[in-house]
C-alpha cells in the first residue's frame, strides 16, 4: 500500500514520554541518558536510545510527532492475528507519516521466531525495494518485536525501528531493552543483536483483546519484575491477584511499576555486562522448557514454572527465605500461574547446556535474595548452579502438585 505523505512534526532524538494517567494523555518524564557500550563488547561504540517509552491510552497518536522526515518508508511487520485486530488503527497513523507504507505479516506464534522467517521477511522487504530510508514498525507480542527488531538490526546493515507492543508481556518487558533475536534448533534466543528502537508506544487498550493465556504470561513477567526489583509491587499483586486474573486494560500505575524495574536495569546495564542478568530470574529453566516442549509451553508460563524452581534452588542454598518462596508460590496460585511442568528433566538438560549465561561450561542462574532486592545487590547477579541442584528442584516441584504449565486455571 502506498499513501500520500503529510509532513510530521519531529521531536528530538531523546524524546521520552511516560504518562502516569493513561487518560490524561502524554506527559514528559525524566529522559534517560544514552549509555556507552562497555569496552570489549565490540569495536564500534553504539549508543542506546530512547529507553523511555510512551505509555498512554492513545499512545499511537504520538506516532506522527515521533516520525522523522528522513524515514520515507514504513515497513509494518506483525503476525496475522494482531494485524487483523489492530493493524487498521496503526496503518491510519502511518499513512500520515510516510509516503510509502508496506505491510509484512507472518503466522502467529513462537514457531515463527526463526532464522528462516527472518530471511523470508528480509527477502520480501528487498523485493519491495525498501531502502535505508525505511523504518521498521513492529506491531504485536514479543515474537513480532524480537523478529522484526532483528530484521531492522541487519537489514541493509541496520535501519531504525519503532515498537508497538500489544501483549502484556511485550509491554512490560520485550519492548524495552533493545534485545532482538530468533530461536534456533539448539535453543531460545541464541542468535540476535542489540538494536534499540527509536520509539516504543505502549497503549494498555491493546490488552483488551488478549486471550487469557497470553494475559497470564504477562502476569508472570510482572511477578518476575516484582521479585527482582519491587517488593511494593509484589504486595500490590498479592492484594489485587483475583481482580488481575482476567485480561483488561491494565491500570497505568501497575504497568509503569513493572516497566520501571526493567527500565532501571537496562539503563544501568544496556548490553548485559552484569546486572542485566537479574532479568533472567526463572529464565534458565524457562528457556529449556520452551525448547524441550517444542514451544508448546508459552514463554510466560515457562517463566512462571522457572521462577518457582529457581526460587527452590535459592532456598536450598540459603539465599532466599522459605517464607518468601512460599509467598511466590501462593501468588502464582492466586494469579492462576503454573508451578511445575510434567516434562522429564532429562529433556531439559541439553538445552540448559547452551544457556547464554553459562560460563566456562558451568551453569549460571539468576537466584533471587530477599523479595525486591536483586537489582540493588552490588554484584553476583548470577551464580554457578549444578545440574543436579536444578534436577532436584525440578523433580520435587513435579511431585508436589499445584498447577501445571499450559493447563488453564
Ligand atoms: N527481547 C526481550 O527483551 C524479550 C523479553 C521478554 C520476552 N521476549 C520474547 O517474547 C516472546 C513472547 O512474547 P509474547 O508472549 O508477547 O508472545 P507472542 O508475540 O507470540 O504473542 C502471543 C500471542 O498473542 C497474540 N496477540 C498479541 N497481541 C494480541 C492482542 N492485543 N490481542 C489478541 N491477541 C494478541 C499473538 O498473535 C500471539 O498468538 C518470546 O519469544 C520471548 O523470548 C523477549
Ligand atoms: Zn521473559
Amino acid at each position: 500500500m502506498s499513501v500520500a505523505p503529510r509532513r510530521p512534526a519531529v521531536l528530538g532524538s531523546r524524546s521520552s514520554v511516560l504518562s502516569r494517567n493513561p487518560n490524561r494523555g502524554l506527559q514528559p518524564a525524566a529522559s534517560v541518558k544514552p549509555q556507552p557500550r562497555p569496552e570489549g563488547r565490540g569495536s564500534v561504540p553504539l549508543r542506546t536510545k530512547n529507553l523511555s517509552p510512551v505509555v498512554a491510552s492513545g499512545a499511537l497518536d504520538a506516532l506522527p510527532r515521533l516520525w522523522r522526515p528522513e524515514w520515507r518508508a514504513a515497513a509494518l511487520i506483525a503476525d496475522r492475528r494482531v494485524l487483523r485486530l489492530h493493524g487498521p488503527s496503526i496503518l491510519r497513523r502511518l499513512a500520515r507519516c510516510a509516503p510509502v507504507v508496506r505491510v509484512f505479516s507472518f503466522p502467529p506464534g513462537e514457531r515463527s521466531k526463526t532464522r528462516e522467517m527472518k530471511a523470508a521477511l528480509e527477502d520480501r522487504l528487498l523485493r519491495a525495494r525498501l531502502g535505508r530510508d525505511t523504518c521498521v514498525v513492529a506491531l504485536g507480542g514479543g515474537v513480532a518485536l524480537d523478529l522484526a527488531g532483528f530484521v531492522a538490526a541487519t537489514y541493509l546493515r541496520g535501519v531504525p525501528s519503532i515498537y508497538v507492543p500489544t501483549t502484556l508481556l511485550a509491554q512490560i518487558d520485550a519492548a524495552v531493552g533493545g534485545k532482538t533475536g530468533v530461536d534456533v534448533p539448539g535453543g531460545k534466543n541464541l542468535v540476535g543483536a542489540f538494536h534499540f528502537p527509536a520509539a516504543v508506544l505502549i497503549d494498555p487498550r491493546f490488552l483488551r483483546t488478549l486471550p487469557p493465556v497470553e494475559w497470564r504470561c504477562g502476569l508472570a513477567e510482572m511477578v518476575k519484575h516484582a521479585v527482582i526489583g519491587d517488593a511494593r509491587l509484589f504486595a500490590v499483586l498479592e492484594r489485587s491477584a483475583l481482580r488481575l486474573r482476567r485480561p483488561h486494560a491494565l491500570d497505568a500505575d501497575l504497568l509503569l511499576a513493572a516497566l520501571r524495574v526493567k527500565l532501571e536495569v537496562v539503563r544501568r546495564d544496556p548490553f548485559e555486562a552484569g546486572l542485566r542478568a537479574v532479568l533472567n530470574f526463572g529464565h534458565t529453566i524457562a528457556h529449556a522448557l520452551e525448547s524441550a516442549s517444542g514451544h508448546r509451553v508459552p514463554h510466560g508460563l515457562a517463566v512462571a514454572v522457572g521462577m518457582v524452581v529457581e526460587a527452590d534452588v535459592a532456598v536450598a542454598r540459603g539465599i532466599l527465605a522459605r517464607a518468601a518462596r512460599d509467598r511466590l508460590v501462593a501468588l502464582h496460585g492466586r494469579l492462576g500461574l503454573p508451578t511445575f511442568d510434567p516434562t522429564p528433566f532429562a529433556r531439559l538438560a541439553p538445552f540448559l547446556a547452551v544457556d547464554k549465561k553459562n560460563r566456562a561450561g558451568a551453569l549460571h542462574v539468576a537466584l533471587p535474595g530477599a523479595l525486591g532486592t536483586a537489582i540493588r545487590a552490588r554484584r553476583d547477579w548470577t551464580g554457578p548452579v549444578s545440574l543436579a541442584e536444578l534436577r532436584t528442584a525440578w523433580n520435587r516441584r513435579a511431585s508436589s502438585g499445584g498447577s501445571a504449565a499450559g493447563v488453564p486455571a
